[in-house]
């Protein structure tokens, strides 16, 4: 592998894609990292000291540690002003002699192999996950969303039935995707699902509940409970899987990189309830587990499903949910996306869905005055969430949705779009 040196750089994750895409396997390591901690990195074969913007941190400029200038591996400093370090290697700026220089560094200096490929990391983590496991048994929360689905896929692969998945229906999932679960992991894969349809233990507890942050931690408390109390009815769980992803590790932040996120997990469980992780994609980036969710023989709309909030429709269904507008939404929703998919939009647009409004407006339907809620279409484009701005979806595309959705959900009698771009909005209304 290529370690690459965080020195406070933003384009760490962007150098290691790239070496990645090259087939060869690289990590994003401290700078501090010891001769010990090296050493114990399987097969290293070169280092890269990608040294950013933040290389002085707080005042204080920072280095790689002496292990890795005496460690004897080719070194490459990658220099902000595309200047060389002493003896090492630079990196120019321009963005076509940038992969010529990694070329010539991964290959020709550290004679790396190119043998990072999803049939050898998927042969690789199911050694590894058995011996992790051994005879034991691992439990997993598997939402449907492509994380979980790709570890429980790869789990399933490695230990079989010692594995119990539970999917918990919380009222709030899209059409279809409760079902879907069921038919991959179940009825497909020949997996132990435990599927617990609370459906109505989660719109009691939201019942008259506006506030959208009282909302969502209704929803991740109950979700926490529903979980724990099928984890307590099974024997001899020891492992907790999980679907942490690379991201999710090197976005909590660094020694010298800026905190952007911090890392969410299943977490919350109560404390006689510890389980060691089983945490198999955790150096993927995104793109790469949709490769592996694909191999190990996951439908495509399940690997490229668009993002989905945990707190799932409950955050579209404006204040207080009801039983009634929940479903228009979930219809609006539906339709949306089967329309965006029929456009060729559903690979193109990053996040598209429908909102409903607890407030209603006047139309004519049959001839008669009607009294209906809208539903606000949403579609945006995004690289990282944190802005975001709006697709120009055609006018008769638009006009399509429109039209089915006043006339085939029950409580819709006007279809808006949403044009504005985060900031001033965020993407979700809630
Ligand atoms: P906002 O609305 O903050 O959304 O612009 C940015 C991204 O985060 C998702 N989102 C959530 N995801 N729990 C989640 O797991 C939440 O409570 C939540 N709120 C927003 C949103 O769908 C978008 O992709």
């Amino acid at each position: 592998m290529i370690v690459i040196l965080d020195l406070g750089s933003e384009q760490n994750t962007l150098i290691a894609r790239d070496i990645r895409s090259l087939g060869v396997y690289t990590e994003i390591h401290p700078h501090d990292i010891t001769a010990d901690q090296l050493g114990a990195l399987p097969n290293v074969r070169g280092v890269i000291l990608n040294g950013g913007p933040n290389r002085v941190v707080d005042g204080v400029s920072i280095d790689a540690s002496d292990a890795v200038y005496q460690s004897g591996l080719p070194l490459l400093a990658v220099d902000h002003q595309g200047k060389a370090d002493q003896n090492l290697g630079s990196w120019p700026q321009e963005e076509e002699a940038r992969m010529d220089v990694l070329k010539q560094f991964v290959f020709d200096q550290c004679k790396a192999q190119k043998n990072w490929n999803m049939e050898n990391f998927i042969a690789d983590q199911i050694d590894l996950i058995r011996e992790q496991v051994g005879d034991k048994k691992v439990l997993l929360a598997l939402s449907g969303g492509v994380d979980s689905s790709v570890v429980a896929a790869l789990l399933i692969r490695a230990i079989g039935k010692q594995l119990t998945c539970v999917h918990v229906n919380h009222g709030l999932l899209r059409k279809g995707e409760p079902e879907q679960v069921v038919e991959v992991f179940q009825k497909q894969m020949g997996a132990n699902l435990v599927y617990v349809d609370a459906t109505d233990r989660f719109l009691t507890k939201l019942e008259n509940v506006a506030d959208p942050e009282k909302k969502r931690k209704i929803i991740g408390a109950e979700f926490i409970r529903v979980f724990e109390e099928e984890a307590r009815k099974l024997d001899g769980i020891q492992f907790l899987g999980q679907g942490t992803i690379y991201p999710d590790i090197v976005e909590s932040g660094t020694k010298t990189a800026k905190m952007v996120k911090s890392h969410h997990n299943v977490g919350g469980l109560p404390e006689d309830m510890q389980f060691e992780l089983v945490e198999p994609l955790k150096m993927l980036f995104k793109d790469e587990v949709r490769a592996c969710g694909t191999a190990l023989g996951l439908p495509d709309n399940m690997v490229y499903r668009q993002p989905f909030p945990g707190p799932g429709l409950g955050v579209r269904c404006l204040g207080a949910i009801t039983r009634d507008r929940l479903e228009a939404l979930r219809e609006s929703d539906a339709i949306l996306r089967e329309e965006f998919d029929k456009a060729g939009l559903a690979g193109k647009v990053w996040q598209y869905f429908t909102v409903v409004p607890d407030f209603k407006s006047v139309g004519v339907r049959d001839n008669a005055r009607s009294f209906e809620w809208p539903a606000i279409i949403r579609a945006v484009n995004t690289v990282d969430a944190m802005t975001a701005t709006i697709e120009q979806i055609d006018w008769d595309v638009l006009a399509r949705i429109t039209q089915r959705i006043t006339h085939e959900v029950p409580g819709i009698n006007r279809v808006l779009y949403d044009l504005t771009p985060k900031p001033v909005g965020t993407i979700e209304w809630e």
